[in-house]
């Protein structure tokens, strides 16, 4: 049976994502952003992230990729499942991830969009394995670092389950 065990409380995930709202604003001040949501472990994150920046001028876009069918080890083929609809030239480009683990995923999108000529391209995620890094990858804002364990909610999944807990929890078997 699997078992979860509280790793980051619902209160814990919204003082956060204000404060990298807060962090984001101020460093990108002057400059709108184009913000992209990585489907689908990053929808809940992204969503109340957006919201906190609150600012009209920025845009939203979406891409979905897959690595990982329902296994919870990372194969490191990155496919891109659903390609994303705004131009990127020339504008400041925000990527917003659930969680790097291996850097398999990020290091793809990374190399791609650099090729379609962003004014600057960050990336900001919920949490962070560095423990489980394969590949280097340069990250600019973290909301939470976590061990290399499994983990699911507020978006992320095990085999699809789970994403629509308001916390996340270390999966567990019983
Ligand atoms: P990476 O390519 O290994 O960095 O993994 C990136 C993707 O794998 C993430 O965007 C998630 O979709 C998935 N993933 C990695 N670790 C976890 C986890 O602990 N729980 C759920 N999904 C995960
Ligand atoms: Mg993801």
């Amino acid at each position: 049976m699997a078992t979860l065990k509280v790793l980051i409380t619902q209160e814990q995930i919204q003082e956060r994502v204000k404060q990298l709202a807060e962090q984001v604003a101020n460093d990108y001040a002057d400059r709108p952003l184009l913000l992209l949501c990585v489907l689908k472990g990053s929808v809940h994150f992204f969503s109340e992230f957006c919201l906190a920046l609150g600012r009209d001028e920025d845009d939203i876009d979406f891409l979905q990729v897959s690595s990982y069918g329902s296994e919870t080890q990372s194969s490191g083929v990155v496919k891109i499942k659903k390609d994303t609809d705004l131009s990127m030239e020339g504008r400041h480009v925000l990527i917003v991830e659930d969680i790097v683990d291996t850097g398999y995923t990020l290091c793809h999108l990374l190399e791609l969009f650099a090729t379609r000529r962003p004014a600057s391209l960050q990336v900001l995620t919920l949490l962070n394995k560095a423990e489980a890094r394969q590949v280097e990858v340069p990250i600019k804002y973290v909301g939470f670092d976590i061990p290399s364990e499994f983990v699911v909610g507020y978006g992320l999944d095990a085999a699809e389950r789970y994403r629509n807990r308001a916390d996340i929890c270390v999966l567990g078997e019983n």
